[in-house]
């Protein structure tokens, strides 16, 4: 594989709204972002993703851009951008944007002179068609609920498509014209020093122009038709060409927001040739110990993620690189979506982000995850500003569920758990804003913050910053990055455990679930006569581990409850 310079990142994706407000109005700012760089630094990231701060009229949080080549008032101006690159740049750390471009907001002036007329210049670039018996084109269900098709104000039977809600109309990548405007707007924000993009919905952006109706899935006869416009036949000639005529002369780093990348597609998509640079391995997204069917069991759960992890590893190894997280802005929060509450303790919260931190490829880290934010649940939906999450509950309560039935199912796994204000300190408002926050702050601020544990070292902040350290040590990283993957003990039940090797290192990873402690006989390892362990470079109980000795080698370990351990053995 030729190396390149993003195969190092480290990333931190930042939801700007909720990161540090810096004037008072309650939204996290650019400014917010400069004035933490520090904080990102000393965490070990070399690269940022901001999500979207472009103008907006935040229907969906920046995710409906008004206007692709500015920066929304509320997060500053294009003076704080370039300002953000460069200082960001001084540090060591590149900053990714957010690029939407399968849909715009409605507001953005393209589709309000598509509005004035359809069939147009600019009705060219989105979706519109006309209905058929008195009601929208297709049975296609909205991402986001309800149909997919929103009739034309002013318009006897049009409508035009919104794969989100309908303040998202969707673009429409068939015309030319508009692919050459996205590649323009990626050049000129490339052109300000960006290192890349990470691409929103990209697997949408190629869609089936049959439109027929397809079986219904629910009660009101629509169909969430994901064959229909999630990865379809011609989308990778769309994605080449932006590759070609924008990501590529620049450089950049581009991760896709990608659902489903087909096994035969892996080159195509994140090969050394591909459309990207990576994409999230989202395999694990939608594991909840909390749903009904893991009934609380962390360990029955954790089973499930490990193969999950390592099919998606097998399936990519040696043809590309993916994105490895356990949480972004869409996702609750990970101690709560893995760890039932009783499971919840010092040792398995830093268990947890080890177990696909040293895989092959890049990884990303979320704001506050670093701390161990936790989820909100709320009181009353009243509390939820998301539109896509109200409707979301809409539709369970339309389903049969009661009210609090229906609540109770959102606060399990809302993607808001995750948009609370960072927490920074103990004072008002978590050290967020001096203002009144856009939204509530988690009141487990006042223990759990950022300035507390920094303090402290044996927080689980420093074993964040630690953990960095380890993956980005100069005699290590490349055998993390593109070293061979062995899963290890893959039969035990609630261990997660892999090898990564290379001709310079052999390095053993583990992470169990189990409760109580158990052993691993290293015999079980390749060459288990000569193991031995060199170095500890990382474990999460301050005692070093507990090893069988025979007289040659350290044949058994004996875990503790919840212990991680990251060992280099001698070859
Ligand atoms: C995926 C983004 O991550 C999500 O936050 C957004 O609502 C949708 N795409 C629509 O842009």
């Amino acid at each position: 594989m030729k190396k390149q310079w993003w195969h190092r990142t480290v990333g931190y994706q930042i939801y700007p709204k909720s990161f540090q407000d810096t004037n008072g109005d309650g939204i996290g700012d650019l400014q917010g972002v400069i004035r933490r760089l520090d904080k990102i630094a000393a965490l070990g990231a070399n690269v940022i993703w901001l999500c979207p701060v472009f103008p907006s009229p935040m229907v969906d949080n920046g995710y409906d851009v008004a206007d692709y080549m500015d920066i929304d008032p509320c997060f500053g101006s294009m003076e704080d951008m370039k300002e953000l690159i460069a200082k960001a740049g001084e540090k060591g750390i590149r900053v990714l944007m957010d690029l939407v471009a399968n849909h715009s907001s409605d507001q953005h002036v393209w589709f309000q002179e598509a509005l004035k007329d359809p069939f147009g210049e600019y009705g060219k670039y989105y979706v519109f068609r006309e209905g058929k018996a008195g009601g929208p084109p297709n049975n296609w269900r909205s991402i986001f609920g309800g149909s997919a098709w929103e009739p034309v104000p002013g318009r006897e039977n049009l409508y035009y498509l919104h794969l989100f809600t309908k303040q998202q109309p969707d673009l429409n990548w068939e015309n030319p014209r508009l692919r050459e405007e996205i590649c323009r707007i990626i050049r000129d924000w490339m052109a300000l020093g960006l290192g890349g993009f990470r691409l929103d919905a990209v697997s949408h952006l190629k869609k089936n122009y049959d439109y027929v109706d397809l079986p219904p899935d629910g009660p009101d006869g629509l169909c969430l038709a994901f064959e229909e416009f999630n990865n379809v036949e011609g989308l990778s000639d769309f994605l080449m060409e932006m590759k070609e005529k924008a990501f590529g002369p620049a450089d950049a780093l581009t991760i896709g927001e990608y659902d489903e990348m087909k096994p035969e597609d892996v080159e195509a998509v994140i090969g050394e040739n591909g459309s990207f640079s990576s994409v999230f391995d989202f395999s694990h997204t939608h594991l909840n110990v909390n749903f009904p069917e893991w009934e609380g069991d962390t360990v029955r759960m954790f089973n499930a993620y490990r193969d999950r992890l390592f099919e998606a590893q097998r399936v990519v190894a040696g043809r590309g690189l993916l994105c490895n997280f356990l949480e972004n802005h869409d996702k609750d929060r990970c101690i709560d979506r893995f760890l039932a509450k009783k499971d919840q303790n010092r040792y398995s919260v830093r268990m947890l982000p080890v177990t696909n931190f040293f895989f092959p490829g890049i990884v990303f880290l979320y704001q506050g995850q670093e701390i161990g934010m936790r989820d909100y649940p709320k009181k009353s939906m009243d509390e939820y500003v998301d539109a896509p999450t109200h409707a979301e509950y809409e539709g369970l309560v339309k389903r049969g569920l009661t009210p609090q039935e229906a609540l109770c199912r959102i606060n399990m796994n809302s993607r808001e758990h995750s948009r609370t204000p960072m927490q920074w300190n103990d004072g008002p408002n978590a050290g967020f804003t001096e203002g009144k926050p856009w939204f509530a702050v988690n009141p487990g601020y006042v223990s759990l913050n950022y300035e507390a544990q920094e303090r402290d070292p044996a927080s689980l902040l420093h074993f964040y910053r630690k953990m960095v350290s380890v993956r980005r040590r100069p005699d290590l990283e490349e055998t993390f990055i593109y070293g061979r993957l062995l899963p290890r003990f893959q039969e035990r039940d609630g261990i997660l455990a892999y090898e990564r090797r290379d001709e310079k290192n052999r390095i053993l990873v583990i992470a169990s679930a189990l409760g109580q402690e158990t052993a691993l006989s290293l015999e079980a390892l390749d060459g288990a006569d000569a193991v031995r362990v060199k170095e500890i470079l990382l474990n999460n109980y301050e005692e070093p581990p507990v090893f069988e000795k025979s007289s040659a080698s350290q044949r058994e370990i004996l875990l503790r409850p919840w212990e991680c351990l990251v060992l280099a053995l001698q070859e």
